[in-house]
């Protein structure tokens, strides 16, 4: 622990992620310029404060010379970040291939790999090894750092070996482990070739989290149907161990969102966005480029909408900010190809010469343009096929307090189980379903909107990140000192 000045004690923590909250771009031999990096993850991250807290990970860059890795070691170091550095090959057998190309499609039900099966298969092997090698060198990093009394926290299904990695290094170490995404049903996990390994390196955790009961449950029947592990309420046993499983729903840094439409700048923007798009409602979407977002769905759900309502048409405009993510895997390529080429369709079909229906970006917005247009938004699209939990929702609802706008949600995010009242949930398959929920949402009196989005509201600003990390922390704290007195009894 660490006593700052008139400050109360502050837990040592480790945060352990795939990657830092800042990527890394090189400006010249030993200069760098670090820009935050997107993702749930990090922006759910950044809001926790309570701890004395210091981030290992990859800055998402390639660094083979010595004075490079130094000066960014350097920079980093004034972030309380530090990095852990991949070779290019490992960075495409492990990240690219098998978290990108394997786990993230299993564990969002899309299945694993079907193109060319026997080259997946051929190439399975080797992927998974260059994983386990990865999670070794994160391992590595943390025992370099770890000290005693520290919490370790890992984070995502890019380090799914870990808890097991540090407990050979120091079976003491206070070890989390929580995941960002779904836990799929037992039935889609057991497909996975590795599935009985990657199951008992969780095992070696103290504490598993995830956002949702439900991902929870799927984990504890796939160690009880795979493994044969005895189930209980607290989590999973292994001869006498118990690893301690339960749910964690993620939020937001509320505050920061609130407090941002107070500054000039964000009312700056505003003013613009209300002036270029007056008279006519503004729909939301922002999303990584990624195909679990549902972006296709989504845009032909309002294609569909506009079809069927021609008086509309020159009446609303989607605006889709899609930000570029994983872009050297091929299906991430496809999936962007496939959206311009829709949005392309659409707005040639529906435009005018003044005005088009969708505006789509494929790029992110600074903080404060993305706060104001949070705050503009009439009516914001969360359609994902599945989602771990979905913060966008939670940002959108948190700059609404004036706007009282409407959220449409999947129901497959996690998200719908906490904001499920005050949204329209939909399925996002059923694009006929999402095109009247659009209709719904644009006709919805004002004291309707007013109801649901107080809900949310109340939600969002309560259920924050620094609380979803305090109480994690704490859960860990508690799962130990109860393990040390079983142990004593
Ligand atoms: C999701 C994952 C995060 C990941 C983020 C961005 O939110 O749960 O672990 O960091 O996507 O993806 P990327 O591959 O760019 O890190």
């Amino acid at each position: 622990c660490e006593r700052q000045e008139g400050q109360p004690l502050k837990q040592r923590l480790l945060v352990v992620a795939n990657r830092l909250p800042v990527s890394a771009v090189r400006r010249g031999e030993d200069s760098w310029q670090l820009e935050i990096s997107v993702g749930g993850l990090v922006s759910a991250l950044l809001g926790v404060k309570e701890f004395d807290a210091r981030w290992i990970g990859w800055a998402g860059v390639n660094v083979p010379d010595e004075i490079g890795q130094k000066a960014l070691t350097k920079a980093l170091a004034e972030k309380r970040c530090i990095p852990v550095f991949l070779d290019e090959e490992i960075v495409h057998q492990y990240y690219n291939g098998y978290c990108n190309n394997i786990l993230w499609p299993l564990f969002h039900y899309l299945g694993l790999p079907q193109e060319d099966r026997l080259a997946t298969t051929r190439s399975f092997q080797s992927q998974f090894d260059a994983y386990k090698r990865a999670n070794q060198m994160f391992a590595d990093v943390v025992n370099q750092h770890y000290e005693e009394g520290d919490v370790v926290w890992c984070h995502d299904y890019h380090l799914m070996f870990l808890p097991k990695c540090l407990k050979e290094y120091n079976s003491n170490m206070k070890v989390g482990w929580f995941l960002h995404t779904p836990f799929p049903s037992s039935e889609i996990h057991r497909t996975l070739p590795s599935r009985s390994e990657l199951l008992r390196s969780v095992l070696a955790a103290d504490l598993v989290g995830f956002h949702t009961y439900d991902y929870a449950r799927h984990f504890v029947s796939a160690c009880t149907r795979i493994l044969g592990l005895e189930g209980t309420p607290e989590g999973v046993e292994d001869q006498g161990k118990l690893t301690r499983v339960a749910a964690f729903p993620i939020g937001i840094d509320s505050d920061r969102f609130v407090r941002a439409l107070e500054i000039p700048q964000v009312q700056e923007h505003m003013k613009e966005l209300k002036e270029r798009f007056a008279g006519r409602k503004v729909m939301l979407g922002v999303d990584r480029l990624d195909m679990i977002k549902g972006i296709p769905q989504k845009i032909l759900a309002f294609e569909k909408f506009l079809e069927e309502n021609p008086n509309w048409r020159d009446k609303v405009v989607l605006l889709q900010i899609a930000v570029p993510t994983r872009t050297d895997v091929p299906e991430y390529q496809k999936l962007t190809s496939q959206v311009h080429e829709i949005v392309g369709r659409i707005n040639g079909r529906f435009g005018t010469l003044t005005a088009v229906p969708i505006h789509h970006l494929d790029r992110s917005l600074d903080f404060h343009a993305l706060c104001a247009l949070y705050a503009v938004t009439d009516v914001a699209l969360v359609t994902s096929l599945r989602d771990g939990m979905n913060l966008v929702s939670y940002e959108f609802v948190a700059c609404q307090a004036s706007k009282k706008g409407v959220l449409i949600l999947s129901e497959f995010a996690g998200a719908a189980q906490s904001l499920g009242a005050g949204a329209i949930l939909v399925n996002p398959w059923n694009i006929t379903e999402v095109a009247a929920s659009i209709g719904y949402a644009l006709n919805m009196p004002a004291d309707e909107r007013e109801k649901r989005h107080q809900h949310n509201f109340m939600y969002v600003t309560t259920h924050t990140s620094q609380e979803w990390a305090a109480t994690f922390v704490s859960e860990l704290n508690d799962t130990i000192v109860e393990a040390q007195l079983r142990t004593r009894q």
